[in-house]
């Protein structure tokens, strides 16, 4: 990287760790350090320019629709006018702007309209982030911010929600395992990002094993 780009990092960490003070717990500046530093993991072993994975990686969550009315035009727009106001080159502009409007799942059955090497390095980095440990926290952190139910054995997962569906569910929180972060390791792009989640992947399994125990009062 020029020393140019490396600056052009830093004047976005520093936008980014601004803008998302106050964010949800699940959606803050931590969240994004650690998708990037996922990210930078995951390149290792890719061919990817570091630079767009950088830049998609610190802006992928600028401007979240589920925190802005379901409006998804305000991130890519957000980071447009950021980008071009530090005289970023416009063909890695709009490089970056693709990655931020095609990372998210969504429910996982919409197609995909763009594809690059960049994008499936900072869609596996996002999606790590919604695995394991980490994973378990956020979801029930973004469960509580919604006053969703922890878990009712009476409402079960759904797994043929449409993006609009998805978006809408006022599901308990235990349902997003199955309708979503059970489906991730089968959906990893790349190496790094399939070795790590199949670790996390377990790790869940034995969460919701003894969740289930404890319900039941069986541990
Ligand atoms: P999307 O699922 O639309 O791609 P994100 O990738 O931003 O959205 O989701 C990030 C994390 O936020 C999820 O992995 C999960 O931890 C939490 N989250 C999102 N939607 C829900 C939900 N309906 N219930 C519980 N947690 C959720
Ligand atoms: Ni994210």
């Amino acid at each position: 990287m020029t020393t140019t780009e490396q600056q052009q990092i830093q004047f976005t960490k520093s936008f980014v760790q601004k803008t998302l003070e106050g964010a949800e717990g699940g959606h803050d500046w931590f969240h994004i350090h650690r998708v990037y530093n996922n990210a930078l993991l995951i390149s290792k072993s890719e061919n990817v320019s570091a630079f767009i994975v950088s830049l998609g990686a610190l802006l992928h969550d600028i401007a979240d629709s589920k925190f802005n009315n379901g409006d998804e035009s305000i991130g890519p727009q957000k980071a447009r006018e950021f980008l071009f106001g530090i005289n970023v080159d416009s063909v890695v502009i709009e490089h970056v702007i693709k990655i931020i409007e095609n990372v998210s799942f969504k429910g996982g059955n919409e197609a995909q309209k763009f594809t690059s090497p960049e994008l499936a390095v900072v869609q596996d980095a996002d999606r790590l982030d919604a695995l394991g440990a980490i994973g378990i926290a956020r979801t029930f952190n973004y469960g509580g911010f919604k006053n969703r139910k922890l878990f009712d054995p009476s409402i079960k997962p759904d797994l043929n929600m449409d993006k609009e569906a998805y978006k809408a569910s006022t599901a308990p929180t235990i349902n997003h395992f199955y309708e979503k972060l059970l489906l991730l390791k089968d959906r990893m792009n790349t190496k790094t990002g399939k070795r790590i989640a199949t670790d996390r992947h377990r790790y869940m399994e034995t969460f919701l094993d003894q969740f289930y125990a404890e319900w039941d009062g069986k541990k």
